[in-house]
């Protein structure tokens, strides 16, 4: 099987984490036989830099003409002051691959508690699943505007951009323990009340799902109180935005944490959770599971390669129960490992497990 994906490494640790991404896919066609067409495109501060623009015109064609699209990540104190920014790109790209659905999955590793700075017994078992409207919102809504007295941003969902995104959720909870999490701020917000109501509605067409409402600020605390009373956790954009930051702290690190953006039928967009993280770019320190785990990802949701997926996944979880750790997750005990040297013992027992697996 040929697939054709489109490489956007962009800015700070992005080119790091793309580079390790990359050679694990490279591990996995090697093991399955399959072919990975991969074309690299400028994009983000780098593409202001040659281009003058986020998103260059050839640059959102090979991505729309691909089966799916690996992104690293953009940003950095460079482009700040900039009239142009390179998260300008990044919304664009996503709105125009009407990669409307984010799923940002949180899963804390059996045996692996101890990554975490909460106390292990109350992240182990925590297994749940982010779905983050991720093309309207206050991200999107006009108006947004600025003078010297005020600035505006607007917070407007229709009802069928609503729809959209909860069918999701509940479709994922059908497939996993049958529990929706809604979260939303309908003690105050309007947009929040016509959430509810959605979610009332879709909820009557999935009577094995279990649903429950939840309050934003409640739901903050409760992601690290009690993460394992959450299956499927569906909100809007900027809710989930900083809720799945916040839950990356049950799995060790931001740096532990994938992500897919999926449309109807178009490709998707794969990318960590994480940004450029400009204070350890180009030291060695990122860590580059969060990337490689959204290779897993897209190797099941665009390829439905899932025998693929889970290789890549239990070559990353080997090599962690192996002790090796990039410095956001060293604790006291283990082997501290460069970038470089993650991603050369995941690829390693990508390819070693083929071997064995007979
Ligand atoms: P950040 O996610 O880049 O970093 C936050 C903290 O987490 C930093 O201490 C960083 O070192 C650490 N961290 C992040 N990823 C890591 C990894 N893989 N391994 C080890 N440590 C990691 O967030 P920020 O500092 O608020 O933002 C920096 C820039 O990134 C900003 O310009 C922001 O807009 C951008 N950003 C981009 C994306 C994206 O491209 N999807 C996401 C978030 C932020
Ligand atoms: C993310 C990032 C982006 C977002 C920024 C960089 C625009 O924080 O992917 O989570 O807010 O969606
Ligand atoms: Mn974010």
């Amino acid at each position: 099987m040929k697939k054709r994906i489109a490489v956007l490494p962009g800015d700070g640790i992005g080119p790091e984490v793309i580079k390790g991404a990359l050679q694990v896919l490279d591990g996995v066609a090697t093991r399955f036989g399959h072919e990975f067409e991969t074309i690299e495109q400028v994009f983000g501060g780098a593409a202001i830099d040659q281009e003058g623009t986020p998103i260059p015109e050839a640059t959102l064609k090979t991505c729309n003409d691909s089966d799916a699209v690996l992104l690293g990540a953009v940003g950095g104190p460079k482009w700040d002051k900039g009239d142009v920014r390179p998260e300008q790109g990044l919304l664009a790209l996503r709105k125009a691959m009407n990669v409307y659905a984010n799923v940002r999955p949180v899963h804390v590793y059996p045996g692996l508690e101890h990554l975490s700075p909460l106390k292990s017994n109350k992240v182990k078992g925590a297994d749940f699943v982010f779905v983050r409207e991720l093309t309207g919102g206050i991200y999107f809504s006009e108006p947004k505007e600025r003078n010297e007295k005020r600035a505006v941003d607007t917070l407007s969902y229709t009802r069928e951009e609503i729809t959209r995104i909860v069918e999701k959720a509940y479709d994922l909870a059908s497939s996993r323990r049958r529990k929706v999490t809604s979260v939303d701020k309908a003690n105050v917000l309007e947009t929040s009340k016509l959430w509810r109501e959605v979610v009332e509605d879709v909820a009557k067409k999935y009577p094995n799902v279990e649903t429950e409402h939840l309050l934003v600020d409640y739901a903050a605390m409760r992601t690290i109180s009690n993460p394992t009373s959450f299956d499927v956790v569906v909100t809007e954009n900027m809710f989930g935005d900083i809720l799945s930051d916040e839950a990356s702290v049950l799995t060790g690190s931001l740096g532990m944490m994938p992500s897919a953006s999926l449309s109807e039928n178009g490709p998707g967009l794969y990318e960590p959770i994480h940004g450029s993280a400009p204070d350890i770019a180009g030291s060695g320190k990122a860590n580059p599971i969060g990337m490689i785990l959204s290779v897993a990802m897209m190797l099941r949701h665009s390829f439905k390669l899932e025998k693929e997926a889970e290789a890549v996944e239990l070559a990353v979880f080997e090599t962690l129960q192996a002790g090796y750790r990039t410095q956001d997750i060293f604790g006291e005990s283990g082997t501290l490992v460069t970038t470089k040297e993650m991603v050369n013992q995941i690829h390693f027992r990508m390819l070693e497990d083929s071997t064995s697996a007979t």
